[in-house]
């Protein structure tokens, strides 16, 4: 047995992040590594970054800087960059801040106890290739230790859409789909180590088509519906989602597969068609909220979220006014909004940019809007009946925290046995960021607690 040290990992960025992190402390367990989750008493720190907007990237050299005083004190602490800045920046990454003992882009993470054995050694590390095997064909020497109730597990990587602004199909190269039997056996194993909630992640997770047990290419609607067959898993979700990739047979799957939960990321970016083009989005704002209205005839209750860009090279106000318009119509339980950044090496970088200022006070008015409907969609839940998976202890004694079907934080007075399982909940309060619900008694077997298989 290699002696024990310790891994501190800080995680920035996307779901694809954390579900990569979790990877990446089980892959170097085989190294000897146990999680910490201080940097202080770490025999190595991990970065795993984000490149989507110029302060997430910048955000890691700060974060770097503020390192020195550790190292200094601890030259036997190895200082790692991995995810999306470092596949972006990975040289630049060594040249500025001399710190750093290793980069290792995404793709590569299976390569992680290698290089960390390099860097062990006294050398550099950069591995920031997009290599031939599948990483997760040999990320798969997992602990079986107890998981959390609600877990991520990626099926889809990479993305050939090329939207104007962004960096994803840059760091994270070409659309890649796992083989499903190894996306069921992974579900399998996660369910055995407690798991009753799988949200499959992908940057583009409906464009999902990895090759069938029987030889066929399946989509992600095909998957689900295996996956829900699983004894013991209660619920399924995924994220994200592109609307050009949501065929007929998913938008049916909302309807008629119960474990998959009545919650849509369907970001739409603009409302504004001419800028919809500049982005490359390849919809319209129309076709937009007519897959919408199919997805919510499928499945009425559906609650959607978005992403939102304002300040888009060429936006006019004319253009924004659409984005508010769309957001009327559409009606949002849940979304994300930001300031367009200007990303280098993408081809919405060259163009003319819009005033910063004039930006910040279109994200303010958007923002407002959203929270309006955000708060809205919460109200309407007071006197419901829902189902919550508990997933761990709440604020206050005697309360549990877990998470609505809609994906609401919902708080109730309920006892730690309860943590792990899917329970009937009425909602009483709405408060700014969660709900309040009380814990339906189990009715002789009418409306029976789901209890973990
Ligand atoms: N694959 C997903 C989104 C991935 S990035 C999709 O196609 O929708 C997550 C979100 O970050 C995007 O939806 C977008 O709203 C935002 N984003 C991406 N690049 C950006 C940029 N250059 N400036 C501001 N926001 C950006
Ligand atoms: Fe980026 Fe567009 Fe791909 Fe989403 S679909 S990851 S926004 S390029
Ligand atoms: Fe960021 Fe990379 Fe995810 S750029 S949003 S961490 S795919």
């Amino acid at each position: 047995m290699p002696e024990t040290k310790k891994l501190f990992i800080k995680t920035y960025g996307c779901q694809m992040n954390v579900y990569d992190s979790e990877r990446m402390t089980e892959v170097l367990g085989a190294s000897g590594y146990v999680a910490t989750d201080t940097p202080d008493d770490a025999d190595m720190i991990l970065l795993n970054t984000c490149h989507i907007r110029e302060k997430a990237a910048e955000k890691v050299y700060s974060e770097l800087g503020r390192m020195k005083g550790l190292k200094a004190t601890r030259p036997d602490l190895k200082i790692g960059v991995t995810g999306c800045v470092a596949q972006a920046e990975g040289a630049e990454i060594m040249r500025r801040q001399p710190l750093v003992d290793l980069v290792v882009g995404p793709q590569s993470y299976h390569r992680l106890p290698e290089l960390e054995a390099r860097a062990r050694g006294g050398a550099k590390a950069l591995d920031t290739e997009f290599p031939e095997e599948d990483k997760f064909e040999h990320l798969a020497a997992r602990p079986k230790a107890r998981r959390a109730p609600s877990a991520f597990l990626t099926v889809q990587e990479g993305c050939d859409k090329f939207c104007a602004f962004c960096v994803v199909p840059y760091t994270r190269g070409a659309e890649v789909s796992r083989p499903a039997d190894r996306v069921l056996d992974e579900a399998r194993e996660l369910v055995d180590r407690g798991v009753r909630e799988i949200t499959l992640l992908g940057q583009n997770v409906n464009a999902y088509h990895g090759v069938g047990p029987d030889g066929r290419e399946w989509g992600l609607a095909r998957l689900i519906r295996e996956l829900a067959g699983i004894d013991g898993l209660a619920r399924l979700r995924f994220t994200t989602s592109h609307p050009n990739d949501m065929d007929d047979d998913l938008i049916a799957a909302h309807g008629d597969c119960p474990k998959l939960m009545p919650y849509l990321h369907l970001p739409v970016q603009s409302g504004s068609d001419r800028i919809l083009k500049a982005m490359n989005r390849r919809h319209t704002a129309d076709s937009y909220v007519a897959l919408v209205d199919r997805l919510r005839a499928a499945r009425p209750d559906l609650l959607l979220s978005g992403d939102f860009i304002v300040g888009f090279p060429g936006e006019t106000e004319a253009d924004f006014a659409d984005t508010l318009a769309l957001v009327r119509r559409v009606g949002y339980g849940q979304a994300y909004s930001f300031k367009y950044s200007t990303r280098p090496g993408t081809p919405a970088a060259d163009r003319p940019q819009i005033d910063p200022d004039l930006a910040s006070e279109r994200l303010a008015r958007l923002q407002a809007l959203l929270t309006e409907q955000q708060r809205a969609a919460q109200d309407a839940m007071v006197g419901r009946e829902t189902t919550v998976l508990f997933e761990k202890a709440g604020r206050l004694p005697g309360q549990l925290v877990g998470k609505s079907e809609h994906l609401h934080a919902v708080h109730a007075d309920a006892p730690g046995s309860l943590i792990g399982q899917v329970v009937p909940v009425r909602i009483v309060e709405s408060a700014p960021n969660s709900l309040r619900g009380q814990v339906l008694p189990d009715e002789a077997g009418a409306r029976p607690i789901v209890s973990p298989a």
